[in-house]
């Protein structure tokens, strides 16, 4: 999991960044939106770091709320949810210098419901939260010292624990609002928010000194049908084998259904539109998909690298007139996934399979019965096409095939 071809390592404005923190060896106080905040030798600082301004700027307004913080630092991020009105704020760090150093904040500004403990992420943590906070380490590499454990965070264990426990500790409707940068694995954060079905409700980003601060208000993904989730994970078993052809170049993705595979695809590639013939109320980001007819695809020849096309063709009157649209605007490859047949008996039985997941997932589809493809007439859509099939793979789902067949024109 994760972009690791390489060691972790610290960006190069970390070890300065480090160098100045360092030099302090007794309490000092810096500004920070008006406020002056007391910072304590060996906790993160926000004299020497700009992201903390920016976390504060654009975090949602704590007024009323209960607000858990992972990794507390010196403070700075719950005194501010504590000005914007609070009603209760737990602040945990697993440096100790940073509880003490939190605690002398909040006393200094007579603050009151607040508990401040040593924990390793969750590991003493109760109760719920409306909002639960980290300004998460950046880099994935071995700290040397309590204070490195400010940026660096081993293999990333504490963001995983974090994005897979954050749920449990969140009230019905709470948000997660995590800190990241540029400077750190986004391949992993991607997959991550993926694994613990996080939805991106909202994003900020702000670019100083050679590198950018990013700030995540997530929230777990609802499914409101029985059905959804097994979509949801059935889309991302598929993504996993398709996704290192959609990281780069213009994709278009054909039938949007819940939006669950769109959602994936546009963590690793903003460059990605989306067609569905209808918008399912329950979709995720509903807004980003446009409407066609469901036979010709809105767009000129050769406009997409890559035209990707789950579970659809089935339900569409011809799939060999969807088929050769999607050949139509793509000018490099063409990915399909399709449920498919080998006898009568798989085909009764992924027909039924079809219509009973789609219901049960609130999904109004065509269902045609002379649209199901066997498994040869699905491979005969790439060979009459000429096109050089590069991935094929199938599962076996019940006794039909679920297949993956991704093509490349030979030009
Ligand atoms: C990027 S700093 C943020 C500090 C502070 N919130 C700020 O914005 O200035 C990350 C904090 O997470 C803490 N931390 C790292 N790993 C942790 C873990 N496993 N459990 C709890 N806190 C952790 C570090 O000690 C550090 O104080």
């Amino acid at each position: 999991m994760g972009n690791k071809t390489m060691e972790y390592k610290l960006h190069n404005t970390t070890n300065l960044y480090l160098e100045r923190v360092r030099s302090h060896k007794e309490a000092y106080t810096t500004e920070v939106l008006g406020k002056e905040i007391i910072v304590y030798p060996n906790v993160m600082s926000p004299k020497y770091d700009w992201s903390p301004r920016f976390h504060i700027e654009n975090m949602p307004n704590q007024k009323g709320k209960e607000f858990l913080e992972i990794g507390c630092g010196s403070g700075i991020l719950a005194l501010f949810a504590a000005f914007q009105g609070a009603k209760r704020v737990v602040a945990v760090d697993i440096n100790p210098n940073a509880i003490e150093n939190t605690k002398a904040n909040f006393q200094k500004y007579n603050l009151k419901n607040f508990n401040i403990l040593e924990s390793d992420v969750f590991e003493k943590v109760e109760g719920k939260f409306d909002t639960i906070n980290f300004a998460a380490p950046y880099h994935g590499s071995k700290p040397k010292d309590i204070l490195e454990y400010g940026v660096s965070d081993p293999e990333y264990r504490a963001l995983r624990l974090f994005l897979k426990n954050a749920k449990s500790f969140l009230k019905d409707n709470g948000q997660i609002v995590l800190g990241f940068s540029n400077t750190g694995d986004l391949d992993l954060l991607n997959t991550l928010f993926i694994e613990n079905k996080l939805y991106i409700k909202n994003f900020k980003e702000e670019e100083n000194n050679g590198w950018k601060a990013y700030l995540y208000v997530l929230e777990p993904i609802k499914f409101h049908r029985k059905k959804q989730e097994y979509i949801y994970d059935d889309d991302y078993f598929w993504f996993k084998k398709y996704k290192k052809e959609i990281i780069l170049g213009k994709v278009l993705k054909v039938g949007y259904g819940l939006g669950f595979a769109s959602y994936f695809i546009k963590l690793f590639n903003k460059d990605i539109s989306s067609l569905d013939i209808v918008v399912n109320p329950d979709s995720l980001n509903g807004n980003e998909v446009k409407t066609y007819d469901g036979k010709t695809i809105p767009f000129l020849e050769n406009v997409f690298d890559i035209v990707i096309c789950t579970y659809t063709l089935h339900h569409a009157e011809s799939p060999e007139a969807l088929f050769e649209e999607l050949c139509r605007v793509s000018k490099s490859k063409v990915i399909v996934v399709e449920e498919t047949y080998k006898n009568f008996f798989q085909k009764i039985q992924l027909t039924f399979f079809c219509w009973f997941t789609n219901r049960h997932a609130g999904q109004r589809v065509n269902i045609i019965w002379n649209s199901y493809l066997s498994s040869s007439r699905f491979i005969g859509l790439f060979k009459n096409k000429n096109l050089h099939i590069f991935q094929a793979e199938d599962v076996s789902r019940r006794s039909y095939l679920v297949e993956l067949l991704a093509g490349r024109e030979e030009r």
